[in-house]
C-alpha cells in the first residue's frame, strides 16, 4: 500500500482540514509502519499559485503548514513530508497527463465553477487544469489510497480516468504504467462546515475567520468562535432524525461527536432536550482540550526555520527517488526520445 495526499499551504489548518483529512494522514502513517506500507505528504504549493496570491505569503504558509503537519503528528521520519516545488516531476508528470486529460472532463469539475465564480474568462488557465496536476501528484508515485474530504473526491475520480484512459492508450492490461487509487473519506467527517451557515464548507478561502476553528486558535478565541457560532432557538433533539434540516445544529454536534471519539447518538443522548447555551461551552471545552497540545507543538516548531527547511529538503530527495521511475515509464509510453 502507497498513501499519498496533499494539502494547499494557503492559510491556517483548520478543523475542517483535520477532521477530514490530516487525522487520517497520521493515523494511516502508523498503520503503514506497522505493515512496511508507506505514506507521503505533500504541500501542494504550485496549487497555491492557481489563485491570485502574495509570494511572502505563501513561502511563510509553507513553513508554517510543515510545522502544523508535525505539530499533528506526522513525523518526518516515518511519512515522506515535502513541498510540491521541490520535485519538479510533479510539473513535468501533469504536461504528460495533459495529453490525456479531456476538456470536456475538465468542464465538469465543480471546484472550477466555484473558484471562478461568474469571471471564467479571468481565471488563470491553472486553476481549470487544477486537477490534472492533482492527478499527477498521486499518479507519480502509484499511489493506492489518499485519504481526502469529501470536496476531493471528484478530483480523485478525474485520477482515475486520467490512469485508466493512459492505461488503455499506452500500455497494456498485464502491465499498466499507472495504478489507480482509491480515495479514503473518513464517513463522520468527511464535510465539516462553516460555523456561520451550516450550508457552506469550512474553509480557508472564507473571508470570515469566525467561520473556520484554526488549529493556531488560542483558548479564548476557540470559545468566542464556538459561541457566536450560528445556530436555531430549539433546543437539541435526543435523536439524530431530529437533526434534519438544522444544518447547523448537525455541524456543532457531528464535530462534538468525532472529537470526543464518539457516535451522534451518543451525543444526543447526553445532551438531547438542552439548548446551545449549555451545549456551546461543552463543545468549546472539548476542542480547547483537544486542540490544546497541537497548538503548543506548533507554537515551538514554528520558530525554527532552519529545522522545517531541513524537514522539506529531506522529505523532496526521498519524493524524487520514487516519482524518477514512474515518470521514465511515461516518457516511455508516449514514445518520448529522451537519449
Ligand atoms: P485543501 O488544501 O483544500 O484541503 C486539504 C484537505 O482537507 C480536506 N478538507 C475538508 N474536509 C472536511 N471538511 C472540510 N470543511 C474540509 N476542508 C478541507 C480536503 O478534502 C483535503 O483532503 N486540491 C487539494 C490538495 C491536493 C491534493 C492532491 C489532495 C493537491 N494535490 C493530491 C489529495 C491528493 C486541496 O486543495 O485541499
Amino acid at each position: 500500500m502507497r498513501i499519498v495526499s496533499g494539502i494547499q499551504p494557503t492559510g491556517n489548518l483548520h478543523l475542517g482540514n483535520y477532521l477530514g483529512a490530516i487525522r487520517n494522514w497520521v493515523k494511516m502513517q502508523d498503520d503503514m509502519a506497522a505493515q512496511g506500507g508507506q505514506s507521503l505528504y505533500f504541500l501542494a504549493d504550485l496549487h497555491a499559485i492557481s489563485m491570485p496570491h502574495d509570494p511572502a505569503e505563501l513561502a511563510a504558509n509553507t513553513r508554517e503548514m510543515v510545522a502544523a503537519l508535525v505539530a499533528c503528528g506526522i513525523d518526518p521520519d516515518r511519512s515522506i513530508l515535502f513541498n510540491q516545488a521541490q520535485v519538479p516531476q510533479h510539473a513535468e508528470l501533469q504536461w504528460l497527463l495533459n495529453g490525456t486529460a479531456r476538456m470536456g472532463w475538465l468542464n465538469r469539475m465543480t471546484q472550477f465553477k466555484d473558484k471562478s465564480g461568474k469571471n471564467r474568462e479571468g481565471a488563470s488557465v491553472a486553476l481549470f487544469t487544477y486537477p490534472v496536476l492533482q492527478a499527477a501528484d498521486v499518479l507519480l508515485y502509484q499511489a493506492t489510497h489518499v485519504p481526502v474530504g469529501e470536496d476531493q473526491k471528484q478530483h480523485l475520480e478525474l485520477a482515475r480516468d486520467i490512469a485508466q484512459k493512459f492505461n488503455n492508450d499506452f500500455a497494456t492490461e498485464e502491465n499498466p504504467v499507472f495504478t489507480l487509487p482509491d480515495p479514503i473519506i473518513p464517513p463522520e467527517a468527511a464535510r465539516i462546515m462553516s460555523l456561520r451557515n451550516g450550508t457552506a464548507k469550512m474553509s480557508k478561502s472564507d473571508p470570515s475567520d469566525m467561520s473556520r476553528i484554526n488549529l493556531t486558535d488560542d483558548a479564548d478565541t476557540i470559545m468566542q468562535k464556538i459561541k457566536k457560532a450560528k445556530t436555531d432557538p430549539e433546543p437539541l433533539p435526543s435523536e439524530k432524525a431530529g437533526l434534519e434540516g438544522r444544518a447547523e445544529a448537525a455541524n456543532l454536534v457531528g464535530i462534538y461527536a468525532v472529537m470526543a471519539g464518539t457516535t451522534v447518538e451518543a451525543v444526543l443522548s447526553e445532551f438531547g432536550g438542552e439548548g446551545f447555551g449549555k451545549f456551546k461551552p461543552a463543545l468549546g471545552e472539548l476542542l480547547v482540550s483537544k486542540l490544546a497540545p497541537i497548538n503548543h507543538r506548533f507554537v515551538e516548531l514554528r520558530q525554527d526555520r532552519p529545522a522545517l527547511d531541513a524537514i522539506l529538503k529531506k522529505g523532496a530527495e526521498k519524493a524524487r527517488a520514487l516519482a524518477v521511475p514512474t515518470l521514465d515509464r511515461t516518457y516511455d509510453a508516449l514514445g518520448l526520445v529522451r537519449g
